[in-house]
């Protein structure tokens, strides 16, 4: 009798993990010295995730594996059409010790969102979150507990089939790698300068704007150059030359003088996980929020007018970071009244608070990795 084993798995409760411990992991000491200082991206854990995906077999093999360099083809398709796409989260070490994370579901539901779009198989759910935490169960140590620090975690999925013709990959990994970190801009949360770019676009109507997928970064990286040839830390990208998009890597919010906060609508833009989660805050504090339509005019002539009094950058990187400057090829936005940066800044502590589990987590946000 030939019994036909399920490959295919429809949720992690039908796979075996896999777990390879690191004998060259970092000693405590070793440990202990990079999480004193851990910059943003710079370091990695003992660990990662390796999970398999073919057509044939659907999601399988999936494994924690000692970090290390990835043996590839090279002929793997993502290296020659960019059929790539990725996540970022964090994990947050609460007082008592445990470690958390923050609306995992939203990152799982949005990689699935970006698999459609980049032609790439979807990871359910439950999968995406177990692999959050096999690996905390090996490298929970490495979530930093100084304040403002936490474990930025990186889950990634490729096309590693090795075949030349244009087509989406019939073989595909998916990885999770983890990164301590602390401040993603140096100097903190000190309000940032912003280079709007009008000679370059970052997505187009129909356009992968929308995906967390490398090749949206890779576009950004001469206009972010550019950026900081002007001395700013981030570019700002507009659609149709006039409405405000987002930034390289972070969603924008206007601050208006009643108190309003508009956020750009269109679907080109990353759908921010922290964006949204900041607005909801500020919903509950009785602020009107409005996601629409806004053109760079209406940000000139507000600031110009009174009517808008700051901007601020939002994501898991950045947090929520002020934003002082707008500079362009020919004119300058400046905000240096207090308002929209104490504002920008008390939402921050609200988030904050609640990721780190200081403030009570009401709208139920928080999923426990370690246990
Ligand atoms: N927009 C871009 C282009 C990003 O890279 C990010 C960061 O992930 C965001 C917006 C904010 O998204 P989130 O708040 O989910 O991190
Ligand atoms: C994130 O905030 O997670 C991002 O992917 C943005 C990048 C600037 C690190």
């Amino acid at each position: 009798m030939t019994i036909n084993l399920p490959l295919q798995a429809p949720s992690a409760a039908g796979l075996i993990w896999q777990t390879v411990r690191n004998e060259n992991a970092k000693s405590p000491e070793e440990r202990e010295a990079v999480l004193a200082d851990p910059g943003f991206g710079n370091h990695f854990t003992d660990h990662m995730v390796d999970v398999c995906w073919s057509e044939k077999g659907g999601w399988h093999r999936p494994r924690v594996t000692p970090y290390g360099p990835i043996q590839l083809d090279p002929a793997a398709a993502v290296l020659h059409y960019a059929q790539e796409i990725f996540e970022g989260m964090k994990a947050y070490r609460h007082a008592d010790g445990s470690i958390w994370t923050f609306r995992p579901e939203q990152n799982a539901a949005r990689m699935q969102r970006s698999a459609k779009r980049l032609a790439l198989p979807e990871l359910p759910s439950d999968i995406f979150i177990e692999s959050l935490k096999k690996l905390i169960a090996v490298d929970g140590d490495w979530v930093p507990s100084a304040p403002e620090t936490s474990l930025y975690l990186r889950p990634f999925m490729f096309a590693k089939e090795a075949f030349l013709g244009v087509r989406p990959a019939k073989k595909v990994a998916f990885y999770v790698i983890a990164s301590p970190a602390g401040a993603y801009f140096h100097g903190g949360v000190q309000p940032v300068s912003i280079w709007l770019s009008t000679n370059y676009a970052r997505a187009g109507k129909g356009g992968t704007g929308a995906a967390k997928t490398g090749g949206n970064y890779a576009s950004s990286l001469l206009p972010q150059a550019e950026a900081a040839e002007h001395g700013c830390q981030q570019v700002l990208f507009l659609d149709e030359g006039k409405y405000l998009e987002e930034l390289g890597g972070m969603n924008v919010v206007l601050v208006y003088k009643d108190g309003t906060l508009v956020t750009p609508e269109s679907d080109s833009i990353l759908e921010g996980i922290t964006r949204d989660s900041v607005l909801q805050l500020a919903k509950d504090r009785g602020h009107t929020v409005e996601s629409r339509k806004v053109t760079i005019d209406e940000w000139r002539e507000g600031a110009a007018s009174g009517d808008i009094v700051g901007a601020f950058a939002c994501g898991t990187a950045a947090v929520v970071t002020p934003i002082g400057r707008l500079l362009a090829e020919d004119f300058e936005i400046v905000h240096e009244g207090d308002a929209a940066a104490e504002l920008a800044l008390s939402l921050r502590e609200e988030l904050t608070g609640i990721q780190y589990g200081r403030v009570e987590d009401r709208h139920g946000w928080l999923l426990r990795l370690d246990a």
